[in-house]
């Protein structure tokens, strides 16, 4: 069933947008009725994300997302329509509208129940008279089985089907097995195989402590080493940490950030209970937010060798985004934590844990090491490095404490080491308001949503008909008695936008984005924010009679030429009208 229109309009109404984002993204007020910010939806140093008060939408001139507030929470929280709405219904209050589960959440429910119930399978083949190889490699990697039983380790034995016939017998579809990734189909098109065989197998659960997905390691030297389920309904790898759902529980403050599974079971088994690991992929944005919710800091204790370092990096810039306090682990040659402690045991873990300074002071040490000192022009060159470094502290007492260290470390006085360091500050500063002076004034008209920028046949009339869109979103009376019909327009998805937000005004009397939600994907949604957000809409009603009557000629004529529309010429049309209704 879906949600009346009412019903989303109040929840729209009840959750102002600004205050809603405002939770996740820090906010500036800049012109008019805009607010702008980093955006959390792609990697950026200058703020290109603005969310509109009057217009109670969201949009990003650099990656193209955008929506209403539910699109929004769909979008940051990872949740289905329906859980959004949930989501922001709580938030203000307000009951929802009780009714039946819907397909998709009963095919999610169906696929969770199958993976717990494969996790179990594993698990019993693991314990059982068939599991002793499995035992043995266990056994071999110090893991108890009290830690095996933790993590809910289990056992995929070398077989086909052992998997695919202890499902199918308790009542799941070979299409199920499937959709979950825990069979493949065969090259016939008929019948499944298991899809992890003879592997060690890790059961990825979310916080909520629902098995999503598994990685399975293999137990002797095959190919591939690792493999992960696939995406699935209930499997983004992006948006989850292995052993998240128990590091949560951690009360040590930190999250123990690391690359392998079998790095974060041993961690864990020596007593470091907030470790995780991305899931075989590199940090992304949202796992960083996923742990902001849980610490304050992150221990990154990757692999030391130079894939290791590199990937550091990217992850240090990632999660102080999101202000998180990041350190960073020195594990000695080539060495990951699972090695490292079997190797030094848990004490010196400890101890380095411990004794680790801050990104600041690690970033400042691999400057350093990349230059001899004794060479005059590399000290000069490694002192440029690292001031830049230090000059990025927002905090000036920072900034002083390591200047002082840095004065201290190549024999500058601190005096001329802080100068450097506040000449750099200004500098950066400098560039920054520049580079957002120049992203302000960018137009929507240059940036099309990154994702499911539809390819236009024919240009000149597409834009058009993105015009007539804005034009009927913001005054719907205008269209009374126009003559034009979404059967007239050239691109089927702006067609649909048309249809849909006519049917809605006429049922209605006001249109909004909140409502749109479910009508349309969220490259759809993205894509209609970005044309509604086009700031070419002539205020005067006058102007926008001419120009729906405009828009409408343009529509017609291209239609009836059948022409494939020269680039050019839409384009330079549209900068007449722009220039005639005054952008
Ligand atoms: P061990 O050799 O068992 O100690 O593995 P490890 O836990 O130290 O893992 P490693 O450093 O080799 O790899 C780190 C992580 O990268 C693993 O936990 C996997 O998530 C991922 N990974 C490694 N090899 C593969 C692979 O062949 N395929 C895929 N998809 N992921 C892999
Ligand atoms: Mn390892």
């Amino acid at each position: 069933m879906a949600f009346s229109e009412s019903f989303l309009q109040e929840l729209a109404d009840r959750n102002e947008i600004t205050e809603v984002v405002g939770g996740y993204v820090k906010l500036t007020k800049r012109s008019g009725s805009n607010l702008f910010g980093l955006c959390p939806f792609h990697s950026e140093k200058t703020p290109s994300f603005s969310v509109s008060q009057d217009k109670q939408i969201y949009h990003c001139f650099g990656c193209g997302k955008g929506g209403s507030v539910i699109n929004f929470i769909m979008e940051i929280e990872n949740l289905a329509f329906r859980d959004a709405v949930e989501f922001l219904a709580r938030r203000a209050g307000m009951e929802v509208p009780d009714d039946r589960p819907d397909e998709s959440r009963q095919r999610r429910e169906r696929m969770l129940a199958l993976n717990r119930d494969s996790a179990r399978f594993f698990f019993r083949q693991l314990t059982g008279p068939g599991g002793k190889a499995a035992q043995d490699y266990i056994l071999n990697r110090k893991i108890s089985p009290a830690t095996a039983k933790t993590f809910g380790l289990g056992f995929a034995p070398n077989s086909w089907d052992t998997l695919t016939s202890a499902m199918k017998s308790r009542g799941y579809t070979e299409q199920e097995l499937a959709d979950a990734g825990l069979a493949r189909r065969g090259k016939s098109g008929r019948g499944v195989y298991d899809t992890f065989r003879n592997r060690l197998m890790f059961p990825v659960i979310d916080v909520r402590g629902n098995v999503i997905g598994f990685s399975g390691r293999i137990l002797d030297d095959g190919e591939p080493k690792y493999m992960n389920s696939p995406e699935t309904l209930v499997f983004n790898k992006s948006r989850n940490l292995f052993a998240l759902n128990l590091a949560k529980k951690s009360k040590s403050g930190y999250i123990i950030l690391s690359e392998g599974n079998i790095d974060v079971v041993a961690l864990h088994q020596a007593g470091f209970d907030s470790a995780v690991a991305s899931l075989g992929t590199s940090l992304t944005a949202e796992q960083a937010r996923l742990i902001s919710r849980y610490a304050k800091e992150v221990i990154i204790a990757y692999d030391s060798d130079g894939a290791g370092q590199k990937a550091s990096q990217r992850a240090i810039g990632i999660l102080e985004k999101l202000d998180l306090k990041v350190r960073v682990l020195q594990l000695p040659d080539g060495k990951d934590p699972d090695e490292f402690i079997k190797m030094k045991g848990p004490d010196a873990f400890r101890n380095l844990l411990e004794t680790t300074e801050n990104h600041v002071e690690y970033r400042l040490q691999r400057v350093r090491s990349q230059f001899d000192l004794n060479v005059d022009e590399q000290k000069v060159e490694c002192l440029k490095r690292s001031a830049e470094i230090i000059a990025e502290l927002s905090s000036p007492v920072e900034r002083q404490v390591y200047s002082m260290r840095l004065a201290e470390l190549t024999g500058v006085s601190a005096e001329v080491v802080g100068d450097e360091v506040e000449r750099t500050r200004k500098k950066l500063l400098y560039r920054a308001k520049k580079q957002y002076e120049r992203d302000s004034t960018r137009t929507v008209r240059a940036v099309r949503p990154a994702a499911g920028t539809p390819q236009y046949e024919n240009l000149r009339s597409a834009r058009a008909e993105e015009g007539l869109i804005r034009l009927y979103y913001l005054d719907p009376a205008l269209f009374d008695g126009a003559d034009i019909s979404p059967e007239e327009f050239s691109s089927p998805v702006l067609a649909r936008f048309f249809s849909v937000l006519r049917e809605k005004a006429q049922a209605h009397t006001q249109l909004s984005m909140a409502s749109l939600a479910e009508s349309f994907s969220g490259d759809e949604i993205s894509l209609l924010t970005n044309i509604l957000n086009d700031p070419s809409v002539p205020d005067a009603q006058p102007n926008r009679r001419r120009a729906m009557d405009d828009y409408i000629e343009i529509i017609k004529s291209e239609k009836q030429s059948g022409s494939a529309g020269d680039d050019l010429m839409a384009l330079a049309q549209q900068m007449r009208n722009r220039k005639r209704y005054g952008g």
